[in-house]
């Protein structure tokens, strides 16, 4: 299919239910273990959630920790031969799993978006196209992990580096990009020569079953991808603590990354941590084009509902042109058209949970409470959305520095508005938080932007654009946004140890 016809196909694929979804969903799913399907050993199932309707998509297997110990004894019994193949030979499965994703592209995105509610446009692009990108990116890192040779100081030795996988891994991730944190995890893990143990939200587990069926479609032996669906406390808690499990690579919120390290440390396993943010966007009053900066800003917040850990969710406009920029800001968000993903034109979806929607209802509550002026939104959506999750994409301005909006991260469509005189003053108070996972900046002025890029404090800043990912640039966060990075040639370090190598030669 070439780029364009797929582009075309789309958007009558938007309107029906594709023939191979309706059966996946008509199945019975259990847990990939051993290359194998099987039902949880309790038999319990559990059903996951369209948000867009409430109504149940179909019945996973609730695994708990007798099964994480069958899918880790599974995992580490296939260990030898993985870690051992072949470094090309390893490369074509796992571009035959990129494949075959890229094959059943239209039906991985229709899935995702019945289970995460996402427009499916977004769930194309942002979800299974990336996700292939970085499948393909890792795929060929086998044949790229390198050693050093070292210039030691005693005469007569060589001495040489080998990287080396770390055993079994397991894979904890979130709902609000289900592929591309799956794909982001799977890619590294088994490319370095890792086997691993995936265990997706409760949620959203429908996309990380069909991968697991293609990645056994594509050759991929049996044990060294297994998945897990369950719940975080049993499943999941599993996981963190089994000494069998040599690295756990989460996404999710900051208070369950923490638990997890400390799970983690009863074993001293590998932990790497992707949590969540408070993002600052920073508008000088040098910007060449206001409307091209209050468009960043819509994005920046309200992409994907909110639901985004790199959210643009503090905004920070400089004084001169805050009134022009929050008009146009404003007139946008009320242009956004929210609905069921599946249909055409739809920019934003509903939240992912009765929780969420009533958490982030709680913070708009609390935002007005605390003397924010709500200026558009806040509301949940009724009519034909009243049984969905869909809230209106809501914007306070003067909002107080400490007030509960501007300091948690709320996960959903709400933003807050703030604005500054001088470069030092919006650096001190884009700086005052805890997290520290992604900044942007608009602004015309070189020095400046530069300036800006070393003085604030995150994983990743944007200048003059927002939201950008690409597999060979690496991603993380500093402070309570996370530990280690993703991405690039650092997370193949991050799935390998480095061993040292001494040899006498005179
Ligand atoms: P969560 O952090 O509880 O869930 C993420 C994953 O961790 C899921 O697979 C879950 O089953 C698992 N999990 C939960 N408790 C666990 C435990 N004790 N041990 C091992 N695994 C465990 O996030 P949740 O409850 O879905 O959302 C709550 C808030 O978390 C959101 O409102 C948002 O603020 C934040 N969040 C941030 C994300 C990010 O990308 N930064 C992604 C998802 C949620
Ligand atoms: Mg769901």
């Amino acid at each position: 299919m070439t780029d364009v016809e797929w582009e075309e196909s789309m958007t009558t694929e938007a309107t029906t239910i594709l023939p191979a979804v309706t059966r996946f969903l008509q199945r019975q799913h259990g847990l990939l273990i051993d290359g194998a399907w099987v039902p949880a050993q309790t038999g319990a199932t559990f059903a996951t959630l369209n948000p867009a309707s409430g109504d149940a998509l179909c019945e996973v297997a609730a695994g708990d920790a007798a099964d994480v110990d069958a899918a880790v004894a599974a995992a580490r019994r296939a260990f030898p031969g993985w870690s051992e193949m072949m470094p090309a030979a390893r490369e074509r499965l796992l571009l035959r799993f990129a494949e075959l994703m890229e094959e059943h592209r239209a039906e991985l995105a229709q899935l995702e978006t019945l289970d995460n509610g996402k427009p499916l446009r977004v769930a194309f692009n942002v979800e299974v196209n990336v996700a292939i990108g970085q499948m393909r990116y890792y795929a060929g890192w086998p044949s790229k992990l390198t050693g050093e040779t070292y210039a030691v100081s005693s005469p007569g030795y060589h001495v040489y580096s080998r990287r080396e996988p770390l055993g079994v891994c397991a894979a904890i991730t979130p709902w609000n990009y289900s592929l591309v944190m799956a794909a982001q995890k799977i890619g590294p893990a088994l490319a370095a020569g890792n086997t691993l143990v995936l265990k997706p939200a409760e949620q959203t587990p429908l996309t990380a079953l069909r991968l697991g069926e293609l990645a056994l479609e594509a050759g991929i032996p049996r044990g060294v991808f297994n998945v897990v669906t369950g719940f975080g406390a049993t499943a999941g808690a599993a996981l963190t603590r089994h000494p069998g499990v040599n690295k756990v690579a989460f996404t999710g919120s900051t208070e369950v990354g923490k638990d997890i390290w400390r799970a983690a440390a009863g074993t001293l396993k590998h932990v790497s941590l992707e949590l969540g943010g408070k993002s600052p966007l920073i508008i000088f009053d040098d910007v060449e084009d206001v409307e091209a900066a209050a468009t960043a800003a819509l994005w920046a917040i309200f992409a994907n509902s909110g639901q985004n850990c790199v959210a643009g969710s503090r905004l920070f406009v400089h004084q001169a042109i805050r009134q022009p920029l929050l008009d146009a800001l404003v007139a946008k968000t009320r242009q956004l058209r929210v609905g069921p993903g599946l249909e055409e034109g739809v920019d934003l979806g509903p939240l992912i949970s009765q929780a969420q929607l009533e958490r982030v209802l709680g913070y708009v509550r609390r935002g007005q409470q605390q003397g924010a002026e709500l200026i558009t939104g806040g509301e949940r959506l009724g009519g034909r959305l009243a049984s969905g999750y869909f809230v209106a994409p809501t914007i306070f301005d003067r909002v107080e520095e400490r007030a509960d909006i501007a300091v948690q991260e709320i996960f959903g469509p709400v933003l807050s508005v703030f604005s500054f005189a001088s470069e030092d003053e919006v650096v001190h108070r884009a700086n005052a938080s805890p997290f520290g996972l992604a900044a942007g900046v608009w602004t015309n002025h070189v020095g400046r932007a530069h300036r800006m890029a070393a003085a604030l404090r995150a994983g990743v800043v944007w200048i003059n654009t927002y939201d950008w990912f690409d597999p060979a640039v690496p991603f993380g966060g500093i402070g309570e946004s996370g530990q280690g990075r993703e991405l690039g040639r650092q997370v193949m370090e991050m799935y390998t140890e480095l061993k040292s190598v001494w040899v006498r030669i005179a």
